[in-house]
């Protein structure tokens, strides 16, 4: 039977058994996917004894995903690029890692607003500074955008994301968060990518009053699934990109990796999750 698992700590809250238990059950495989939760003081030994444990690999989630990059013997080069790992897998007995967090929101957005959606879209504004900021802009980074904008609470965080991510070309850069509605009325595509609007946190106060009409307003944070930023955006008639599809579509490379059928992303998958939050709010 084929094992795989999502490390963390804490890990309870973590969606993916549910994820990769939908695709295991649709697709009739023997397999499981299973919760672990590891200190970051056990987190080198627990690397180490994948192979033995009988696991072909697994996800990995807060606060590892930094200690997993440094870890692996082998990395794909968008975790080169991130530095930080989310997936990992055993290919003929060496412990490799990807961050599949760049595929995960690049493919959400592609099925969100269609194929070829960067002849619209020129100007990105990506609010936040974290690990999944990185994610967001070093797939954008992909597309041919005219300029990417990054604006973080702290600024010194966004130029030092600046520093790391920038590449010829690339036409990122960073502003004062005094600058955030500006900023906005001057992009097609604002994404949130910090904690503001989570259950339990203070909504992103974002004047979208000059945003225009054509512009897209995505969040990543999927709990609640219509964050007050989303409700906002809609409410103005904007087309909204939620954070849910970035969680379900980052998935589908591990599980092709180790159960060997590629999964997809389908509304019944998604409809269960939505449940899931729903049930747990
Ligand atoms: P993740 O890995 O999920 O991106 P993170 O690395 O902790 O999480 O990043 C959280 C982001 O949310 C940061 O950009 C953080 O801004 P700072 O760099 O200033 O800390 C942002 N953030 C968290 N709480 C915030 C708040 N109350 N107002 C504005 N930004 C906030």
């Amino acid at each position: 039977m084929t094992r795989a698992f999502v490390v963390g700590h804490p890990v309870k809250h973590s969606r993916s058994p549910l994820i990769h238990g939908y695709w295991l059950k649709h697709h009739g495989l023997v397999g499981s996917y299973e919760r672990i939760d590891v200190p970051p003081s056990d987190f080198e030994k627990f690397l180490g004894s994948l192979g033995q444990q009988g696991f072909a690999g697994g996800n990995v989630t807060i606060p590892h995903k930094e200690a997993a990059y440094a870890g692996v013997a082998g990395r794909t080069k968008r975790a080169e690029r991130l530095k930080a790992v989310n997936t990992l897998w055993i290919e003929n007995g060496v412990l490799w890692g990807d961050n599949t967090d760049i595929i995960g929101f690049m493919a959400h957005l592609d099925q969100s607003l269609g194929a070829g959606w960067e002849r619209e879209i020129r100007n990105a504004l990506v609010i936040g500074a974290g690990g999944a900021a990185r994610a967001v802009i070093a797939g954008l980074q992909e597309r041919p955008l005219d300029q990417v904008t990054v604006i973080n609470r702290t600024q010194p965080n966004a130029c030092q994301l600046v520093q790391d991510l920038e590449r010829p070309g690339s036409r990122l850069r960073s502003a004062g968060w005094d600058r955030l509605s500006t900023a906005a009325g001057q992009a097609q595509l604002i994404i949130n990518t910090t904690s503001l609007g989570m259950a339990g946190h203070p909504a992103l106060d974002l004047d979208l009053s000059r945003v225009s009409s054509e512009t897209v307003v995505a969040d990543i944070v999927y709990v609640p699934l219509k964050t007050p930023l989303l409700a906002a955006a809609a409410a103005r008639g904007l087309r909204t990109v939620d954070g849910l599809g970035m969680l379900l579509h980052q998935a589908v490379p591990g599980f092709a990796r180790w159960f060997g059928v590629t999964p997809e992303v389908t509304a019944e998958l998604r409809s269960l999750i939505v449940a899931d939050i729903e049930g747990a709010r």
